[in-house]
């Protein structure tokens, strides 16, 4: 039985540990693995190729994905989905893992309702955006990425009496920033789920720099379009030199942690598991509450995700 895996959107660690674990599973299990390369650019264009274990040796503590990936207009298109499975039929696969987050998952359904094809998606994005699931693969690592970072932005900022703002990715989730500002010892954070109040936040620094504060910092999601602004508020309110860093896309690198070198293993093996025990699948894995879980696709794909609210509650502090 032929299998392949592929990626696609934007990168996360913990990509590498799972396409390595498929490969290893497979064989083991005498399924055939096959890697699709460069997303669902690369199975438009046909870069699909049988697996062995010498392609993913030495790639466990490796970021990024081996394999690539990519954001493809084409596949959008009809006559490159026709194609795409051409390309499939000729390699005799019809069964798909893909590492990808919901928009991505969702054009391989679209894709899978028109040609029959299996699939498992695998949440996979630093943003943790998925509706369903707790945890998305890559999340693990970008977070202690942005630790990293901040541990030594306070460095700086404690040595020279300043504020910094750091703007941290996430596209509309304040999930990274939320947990970010939580683990950092931040003392503001703006984030697209909670309207900050300035004017608090100003009697409660301003009293706090009275009595000896000696740097600020500040986390701002990226999906606020606020950084600018909370920039120039505390320079000119809180009367202390500020500087901003965008962390930009550092929080998409780094080798990934234990936490998700296990959890790409984990979810890869019950997602092959899933997909050569039933007929037909269209599913999302998904982690709750401790749990693996597979959940339909639409469902994944016509809720919203939020945020935990006990989190929100948490993070309140910081927002006022
Ligand atoms: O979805 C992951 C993410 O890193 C977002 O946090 C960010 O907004 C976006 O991708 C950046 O996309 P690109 O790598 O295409 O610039």
């Amino acid at each position: 039985m032929n299998i392949a895996i592929m990626c696609s959107g934007g990168d996360a660690a913990g990509m590498n540990p799972a396409i390595k674990s498929f490969v290893e599973h497979c064989l083991k299990n005498e399924l055939v693995p096959y890697l699709i390369y460069d997303g669902f650019e690369g199975l438009i264009d046909g870069n699909i190729k049988k697996a062995f274990h010498e392609d993913v040796t030495g790639i466990m503590h490796l970021g990024g994905t081996i394999i690539r990936t990519s954001r493809s207009k084409r596949f959008y298109e009809p006559k490159y989905r026709e194609i795409a499975y051409e390309n499939l039929k000729e390699a005799e696969i019809d069964k798909i893992i893909i590492l990808a987050g919901d928009g991505s998952i969702k054009g391989l359904d679209v894709f899978a309702q028109e040609y029959n094809i299996s699939f498992v998606g695998i949440p996979t994005t630093i943003d943790n955006d998925i509706y369903g699931t707790n945890y998305c693969l890559g999340v693990d690592t970008s977070l202690n990425v942005i630790r990293n970072a901040l541990d030594e932005i306070r460095d700086t900022s404690s040595s020279s009496k300043r504020a910094f703002v750091v703007e941290i990715m996430g596209r509309e989730c304040g999930y990274l920033a939320l947990i970010t500002a939580l683990t950092s010892g931040a003392e503001i954070c703006v984030i697209p789920e909670i309207e900050v109040d300035l004017d608090s936040i100003e009697k409660r620094l301003s009293l706090e720099l009275e009595h000896g504060r000696q740097y600020i910092l500040a986390i701002v999601a990226e999906g606020t379009n606020q950084t600018e602004y909370i920039k120039n508020w505390i320079e000119e309110t809180l009367n202390i030199e500020t500087r901003t860093l965008v962390l930009g896309h550092v929080q998409r690198g780094g080798n990934p942690t234990v936490f998700d070198r296990l959890m790409g293993t984990e979810f890869v093996s019950f997602s092959i598991e899933r997909l050569i025990s039933q007929e037909e699948v269209k599913s999302v894995i998904i982690y709750k509450n401790s749990q693996f879980e597979f959940v339909d696709i639409n469902t994944v794909t016509s809720n919203k995700y939020t945020i935990d609210e006990k989190l929100l509650k948490l993070v309140e502090k910081l927002t006022k």
